[in-house]
């Protein structure tokens, strides 16, 4: 798009709401690239479990606080110097597709996301509505080592600003300004982007992540004094289907597609469920897990790790298995013990995520592994991160608020 058009397009935009975005259906734009592993697999459950309670308002016990800083600290940044492939986006149709990375922790993935003209590698986080990018706003410290965005190519939202809160008294917050954002070849012009001028700790030693891209929806959305629609949100009218989907089946080449399903990346049929409104889960992709029970809302969330259930299901998989210990460190099991398939209903679906996907990371000293299934300490939300993506393809359907799934192919 020429600079003139896109300038009157976000006059236009600014005319005529400055909450608003302009979806541009691109020509090109069908991109997949394979999976290339990063660095070692440092795959560390305390830090994931601490990780997640943050995210979620959660207050981790303290002696797993205490033990995910100090894993932390002995992990050094040096391993996250490794290179991450970089996407090639090619030509298509007006759907789009990004490969999914896996990063230092193999807690997180990275997509290739082009804003502005510049290729960054994002986490694609559905549980979250926030966008926002290194940029040379930032410190010089935390701009090293990794790709920034160049603010002096957007174009500022006078007066916006944005803020999230990481749960360990440190934020993310910063200025917003619109770009043009494109993921696999599907491109918005006139996003909101969110540039921060001080990054949370959480982020700013792994360098290998150049931001987050939140597809969740506007509710969830911190962009203040007005809150700003997610790309998704942005790109749906004019995608060939209103849908996105996450295919991160375990041990293969993770993929997110927008604007089509592929019927080749399932078995059986898709069961989809109609999302929910709740007060634990404003803005987020929230439905039914067994429902008629008193159990939590529960909320599909690509940018966590783990299974966080409400206890009453959480004993009831630990119950049979011997030797399992909960602590307030994460509840392990002995690494030679064979873990049970764990049965959940996602609204009236039965999924079935097979024990291996439980066994969420290798031994410690004694000999014992982390539980993919945790507890979320009462909080009032069943959070489904990675390892529901390992066992099942995933539909997020945004025309008919629902979500579906299948098993992986
Ligand atoms: C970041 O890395 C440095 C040096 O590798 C370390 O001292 C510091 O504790 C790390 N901070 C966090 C929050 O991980
Ligand atoms: C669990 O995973 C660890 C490696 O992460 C492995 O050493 C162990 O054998 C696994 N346990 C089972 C029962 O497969």
């Amino acid at each position: 798009m020429n600079q003139f058009l896109s300038s009157s397009l976000i006059l236009a935009l600014l005319l005529a709401s400055t909450t608003s975005a302009v979806a541009v259906k691109r020509d090109g734009g069908y991109s997949k690239i394979n999976r290339q592993a990063v660095g070692p697999n440092l795959r560390n459950g305390v830090m994931a479990l601490d990780r997640t309670m943050r995210k979620y308002g959660i207050q981790p016990p303290q002696e797993l606080s205490d033990a995910a800083t100090q894993q932390k600290n002995a992990i050094t940044s040096g391993a996250a110097a490794s290179t991450n492939e970089k996407v090639v986006v090619g030509g298509g149709t007006e759907s789009g597709s990004v490969v999914a990375n896996p990063m230092l922790h193999d807690q997180e993935y990275l997509s290739p996301v082009v804003i502005g003209g510049q290729t960054l590698n994002l986490d694609v986080d559905t549980g979250s509505a926030d966008l926002w990018i290194f940029n040379t706003a930032l410190p010089a410290e935390d701009q090293q080592g990794r790709t920034v965005y160049n603010i002096d190519k957007s174009k500022e939202l006078t007066g916006y600003t944005f803020g999230v809160n990481y749960g360990d008294g440190s934020q993310t917050y910063g200025i917003v300004a619109r770009d043009t954002v494109e993921v696999g070849g599907v491109s918005v012009s006139g996003q909101a982007i969110e540039l921060p001028t001080a990054v949370s700790h959480e982020f700013t030693n792994d360098t290998n992540s150049d931001g987050i891209l939140g597809l969740a929806f506007y509710s969830a959305n911190t962009i203040k004094p007005a809150k700003q629609k997610t790309f998704f949100e942005s790109a749906m009218a004019s995608l060939k289907a209103p849908v996105f989907t996450a295919n991160l089946k375990a041990g293969s080449a993770g993929s997110y597609e927008f604007g089509y399903i592929d019927n080749t990346a399932y078995t059986g049929t898709l069961q989809y469920t109609p999302l929910i409104q709740s007060a634990s889960a404003v803005g987020l992709w929230a439905f039914e897990a067994n429902p008629g029970t008193n159990a939590s809302p529960a909320i599909a969330d690509t940018g966590t790790s783990l299974l966080l259930l409400d206890d009453d299901i959480v004993r009831a998989y630990w119950a049979p298995v011997p030797g399992h210990t909960s602590d307030p460190q994460g509840i392990t099991f002995p690494c030679d013990v064979e873990l049970p398939d764990f049965k959940i209903k996602l609204g009236d679906y039965t999924a079935t995520i097979s024990g291996s996907l439980l066994n969420y990371s290798a031994a410690d000293e004694a000999g014992y592994c982390f539980g993919g299934i945790q507890s979320n300490n009462g909080q009032g939300i069943n959070v489904f991160g990675d390892v529901l993506f390992a066992s099942q393809f995933v539909v997020f359907d945004g025309g008919q608020n629902r979500i579906g799934f299948a098993p992986h192919a």
